[in-house]
């Protein structure tokens, strides 16, 4: 079997690792993520891979001595709810086969390679995403130990029971020094490799993003016998910042903006909703566009919420900026793609990345795959054995070309 052809059926063993019959849904510190890491370790530990988990649970595999500088490269291994199978394991399955194929052919890079298998980038137990990758780049928040996720587990106890340390997360941060940089494979995501007709892109910069949640209290009551004209329904205030939402992202041109999820307390057909719990996502290439289309919005749900008498608690934080992708390694990723013999395509990330943390600590790099419709956060992802190939052989000519 080719390399490539490995890594799909392999995609599709991880994708039997889920917690939900009949769907992949892969959250943090799960038992389905930790099979799918113990998977993942036995496939690296067969490349002659050393592995251990730090303590929020990352895999990290070393391959090299241990006094050299270091490449990481990685990419995560939870997943979003009713996720594609190839988001975030594409990029460490290329990576170990990348480190399959040198140990095959003889071959062995002057420097040490880590490969890191995240263990949260989507955030979705916990509302707060790239919680794997901020623990290596040193930026973990340790306020957010106290978040509870749907059920009332608090995320330190979470770290606990997956086999981590909540305490020791601080001492996993990477030494700039030590790095060479950090260096990611991801699908896409977007239409654009497939509309260009090639297989592969070399990522220029990746787009901010902000996430939180907002709260409309309202008062719950009977849905039979409250006039409408003194009701206090959550979910109308909710429902109108819904669109306004769609109307002001549709003001501003590269604005995206999402309602994802919607809880309505108590939530029965006779009572009048008293509480909703909206997540907001909002992103744009440009940091202060971003910023500007935020304060737009909390102005809006402020002004819903006043007409209509209800409460509004706005937990939307600052969110990541964008970044760009180190110049000198994109221009090694551009020269190992058309070393491949494919057409050299730069292209900007809508999509966040482990890559956003690292980039803190080291020059990062990001290779795209074209994925069939830009499909992605949807069971319909797909790529194509060809364009999983060109992964691999222009990820080893980029290792080869960092040393
Ligand atoms: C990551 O999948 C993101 O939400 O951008
Ligand atoms: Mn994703
Ligand atoms: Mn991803």
């Amino acid at each position: 079997m080719t390399y490539a052809a490995a890594v799909l059926r392999r995609c599709d063993e991880l994708a039997a690792f889920t917690e939900e019959e009949g769907r992949l849904t892969r959250r943090y510190a799960t038992p389905a993520l930790w099979q799918a890491g113990e998977t993942v370790r036995e496939w690296m530990e067969a490349a002659g891979i050393e592995v251990r988990r730090d303590a929020i649970g990352n895999l990290i595999g070393r391959l090299g001595d241990g006094d050299r500088r270091t490449l990481l490269v990685g990419s995560h291994l939870d997943t979003v709810r009713d996720a594609g199978r190839y988001d975030g394991v594409l990029g460490v399955l290329v990576a170990i086969a990348c480190a399959e194929r040198l140990r095959d052919d003889g071959r062995s890079l002057p420097y040490t390679l880590e490969v890191l298998a995240f263990a949260d980038e989507e955030g979705v137990r916990y509302g707060t995403g790239y919680l794997g990758s901020s623990v290596v780049a040193g930026c973990f928040d340790t306020a957010d130990l106290e978040r509870r996720d749907a059920g009332g587990v608090k995320l330190a106890d979470a770290v606990r029971a997956f086999g981590g340390d909540p305490d020791g997360l601080a001492g996993d941060r990477r030494e700039p020094a030590d790095l060479i940089g950090y260096y990611e494979v991801h699908i896409e995501q977007g239409p654009v490799l497939e509309g260009d007709g090639v297989p592969l892109g070399v990522v220029t910069a990746i787009a901010g993003q902000t996430g939180g949640r907002i709260v409309f209290t309202g008062e719950a009551g009977h849905a039979g016998t409250v006039p409408m004209a003194l009701r206090r329904d959550a979910l109308g205030a909710a429902a109108e910042f819904v669109t306004a939402l769609e109307t002001v992202a549709r003001e501003r041109d590269g604005v995206v903006a999402t309602v994802g999820s919607v809880g309505v307390e108590p939530g029965a057909r006779n009572v009048i909703p008293g509480r909703v719990v909206l997540s907001v996502d909002v992103r744009h290439a440009s940091d202060p566009v971003r910023d500007a289309v935020l304060a737009g919005l909390r102005k809006r749900a402020g002004a819903i919420a006043d007409a209509r008498g209800v409460g509004l608690e706005w937990q939307v934080g600052t969110g990541t900026r964008a970044v760009d992708t180190s110049a000198a390694l994109a221009d090694k990723v551009a020269e190992a793609v058309a070393a491949s013999g494919h057409p050299v395509v730069r292209l900007p990330s809508g999509a966040g990345h482990d890559a956003v943390m690292l980039s803190r600590i080291a020059p990062i790099a990001m290779l795209f795959v074209r994925c069939a419709g830009g499909v992605s956060h949807n069971p319909g992802e797909s790529v194509t054995v060809e364009d999983v190939a060109a992964a691999i052989d222009a990820t080893t000519r980029f290792l080869e070309l960092v040393g």
